[in-house]
């Protein structure tokens, strides 16, 4: 579990398959899925436990990984944040599903343009040319504008994946005209790179996509 730097009774934690009734509501709200590209609508309790049973395994496999080193003294480097989900705490010890922040390699054309890369492989190569990272979230409606998602972003960033993943790039997209998207990664140090045009499909519409960029020797973050 991870707690947010300026909100401490918000957490990043591993997904739970038990989250799947909990995601539903929030990815079938206008506020929310219209802004995000690749999820279904009508969304339905299938596509939830669809993605839960995709990503669990992988926070397990990170999870079990760091188990077996923790007598190391050296910390080791892991190619995945073992948290993404964003809950809120409450006082008798349970906590509310709030959203996602997901730590992916970029895989957009535009994302990976001016690298000579088509794609990337599934994990991270730490070669001479710094792995292209991306983001992908959403927070519950009802706590937007709090500073949460840029704050869940900074403590991700700056707790785990500049230090236990050797993130040094990311290029992230925002639908176009999602202020709010945009603000976070602003925030969060990305430097607007640009707007393309009638870029992607969604839900069966054309529509243009801004284009950020953040390099760690330029990051100054923004705690
Ligand atoms: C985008 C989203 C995650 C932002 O989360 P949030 O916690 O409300 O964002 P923050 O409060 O950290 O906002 C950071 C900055 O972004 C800007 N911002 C946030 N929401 C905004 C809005 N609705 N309109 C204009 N600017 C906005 C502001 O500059 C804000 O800083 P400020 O409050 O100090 O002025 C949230 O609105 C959301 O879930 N939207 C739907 C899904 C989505 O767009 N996901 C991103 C896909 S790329």
């Amino acid at each position: 579990m991870l707690r947010l730097l300026k909100h401490d009774n918000i957490v990043l934690t591993p997904p739970r398959l038990n989250d799947a009734p909990h995601i539903v509501p929030l990815l079938s709200d206008e506020r929310v899925y219209t802004w995000l590209s690749s999820v279904p609508h009508p969304y339905s309790l299938e596509d939830a436990l669809w993605w839960l049973n995709r990503v669990i395994p992988h926070s397990d496999a990170i999870l079990a990984l760091l188990d077996a080193s923790k007598d190391n003294p050296e910390k080791i480097t892991v190619d995945r944040p073992p948290v993404q989900i964003i809950r809120e705490l409450k006082d008798d010890g349970s906590d509310v599903f709030l959203g996602d922040l997901t730590l992916d390699l970029a895989g957009q054309w535009w994302e990976l343009e001016g690298t000579g890369l088509v794609s990337q492989p599934e994990k991270p190569l730490r070669g001479e040319q710094p792995d292209i990272w991306t983001i992908g979230d959403y927070l519950a409606p009802s706590h937007h504008r709090r500073g949460i998602m840029s704050d869940a972003l900074t403590t991700l960033l700056t707790q785990w994946a500049i230090p236990r993943m050797g993130v040094q790039k990311m290029v992230v997209t925002t639908l176009k005209g999602n202020e709010g998207s945009v603000g976070v990664f602003k925030k969060c140090g990305c430097v607007f790179r640009k707007t393309i045009e009638d870029a992607i499909e969604v839900r069966g519409e054309r529509k243009g996509v801004h284009v950020l960029e953040w390099n760690l020797q330029e990051y100054n973050g923004c705690l």
